[in-house]
């Protein structure tokens, strides 16, 4: 029997497997640009609609990129415990459920680890979030099913599941030698996670932890949510945010529109064509029509994911420049007299960054310090600081985990594979 950890994430997804008695990441796809096989496989699917095929990763980014003409998805784990969960959504000429949606994606995950490993994977540990929906149990725990569902459905006979940031604990306690209390940060692209718990070399095979496990805790901030406050600071207002009506003046553009832009997952929402009709209504009443055409020329050309994925680049350029610039070229559209409009572009600072984020930075850190509480536990006594996940390279995020724990040891882990390679050691326990 062969047994696998799966780490389906916001962003990105990894599988750990044993190959040739080893524990490994599977190399999921080959990257053109850095010419290497990757371990993650971005969680983005791409539906061709010339040819009706689907693709996955950056594959499915590089086709919508290039303008194939299509829909892509990303970001479908934020669906998972939202109340949009039953909704589904039209692709072509079907109506997909979610389920459907996520199934297609976790199936070409594990056809890919197959491919690699020449075995058929039948057990699973997968890992989930601590909380899939913060306030609400009954959607979490639906949620949770819904992940087992559909690893059912895609041919997994045994699944259980790990929270992603004690996996990562797994991960990092590989390294321990004699006994240490880590508080585990895991923040990616849809949630932030937290585990305290003692780890030592001689804890590493037993197979209930409860006794080491001091606190879990987990709040729906991430990456994506940064993209969205970087998105409404920076560049929505090039597409008429908060511009006002020309009856109205003290009267703004409806917010919302602007909201499901900048997010991920909602972005699809958008290229309906009642609000297509909406946003061209609203061109023709706002103060700023030349913006609200270019809002209405994007989501016409379904470029909602282009600019998204923008803004996440200049996010991720600013972990490494002081400044950088969102490239909004490919907007160039005509203006109302027939004229072609200057390029658009969007200078960003780390301060930017920063200031936008603030708020749910900060919630970020008040979550750590629940989970401080939880434990009856202060900053002062945590032995090690395990990091990983994408959202941790953050400047502002960096600065913050130095200054509060400043004594602490800190050891950055593998930003993308330490929870799928803790998966792996939880099958391993779990399953052999
Ligand atoms: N260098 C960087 N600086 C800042 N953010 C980054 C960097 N690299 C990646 N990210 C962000 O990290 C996030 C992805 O991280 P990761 O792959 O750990 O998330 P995930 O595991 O898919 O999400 P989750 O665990 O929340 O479901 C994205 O929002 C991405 O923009
Ligand atoms: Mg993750």
């Amino acid at each position: 029997m062969s047994i696998c950890g799966l780490d389906f994430g916001t962003s990105n997804s990894t599988v750990g497997v044993e190959h040739q008695q080893q524990s490994q990441m599977v190399p999921l796809e080959h990257d053109s640009h850095s010419g290497k096989f990757e371990t993650t496989l971005p969680s983005a699917l791409f539906f061709d609609f010339e040819t009706d095929d689907i693709y996955f990763g950056r594959q499915a980014i590089e086709l919508y990129s290039r303008g194939e003409f299509g829909r892509l998805m990303r970001s479908m784990k934020s669906i998972l415990g939202s109340k949009n969960m039953d909704e589904g959504t039209q692709i072509k000429h079907k109506r997909y459920a979610f389920n459907d949606i996520i199934g297609f994606f976790m199936a070409s995950l594990k056809q890919r680890a197959e491919d690699y490993t020449q075995q058929t994977l039948e057990s699973v540990v997968l890992g989930r979030p601590v909380h899939f929906n913060d306030d609400h149990p009954d959607l979490d725990l639906a949620a949770q099913n819904r992940m087992a569902d559909i690893a059912h459905s895609v041919g997994f006979k045994q699944v259980s599941f790990q929270f992603e940031p004690i996996a990562a604990a797994y991960d990092y306690e590989q390294q321990v030698d004699k006994e240490e209390l880590a508080l585990i940060i895991d923040i990616g692209g849809g949630t932030s996670d937290f585990t305290l718990i003692k780890l030592s070399k001689q804890n590493r095979l037993k197979s209930q932890r409860d006794d080491d496990l001091l606190a879990n805790h987990g709040i729906h901030i991430g990456g994506t949510d940064f993209d969205r406050h970087l998105s409404m600071a920076t560049v929505m207002p090039h597409f008429g945010l908060n511009s006002c009506y020309i009856d109205k003046p003290t009267l703004k553009m409806p917010r919302h529109y602007y909201v499901d832009l900048a997010t991920w997952h909602r972005i699809h929402l958008l290229y309906e064509a009642n609000i297509l009709r909406d946003i061209s209504e609203l061109a023709r009443e706002s103060q700023d029509k030349k913006a609200m055409l270019r809002l209405g020329q994007l989501l016409k050309n379904k470029q909602g994911h282009r600019l998204a994925a923008s803004v996440e680049q200049a996010k991720i350029e600013l972990s490494q420049y002081n400044e950088t610039s969102i490239d909004l070229s490919y907007l160039l559209s005509l203006e109302s007299n027939g004229s072609i409009e200057e390029p658009l572009q969007s200078e960003v600072s780390q301060l930017d960054l920063a200031n936008s984020i603030e708020s749910d930075v900060n919630k970020v850190f008040t979550a750590i310090d629940d989970t401080l509480i939880q434990a009856g536990l202060k900053a002062s006594q945590i032995d090690t600081l395990f990091t990983t996940g994408g959202s941790t390279a953050l400047p502002s995020v960096k600065k913050l985990i130095s200054q509060k724990f400043s004594h602490a040891k800190w050891v950055s882990g593998d930003l993308f594979n330490s929870v799928g390679k803790g998966l792996l050691l939880d099958a391993q326990r779990r399953y052999s």
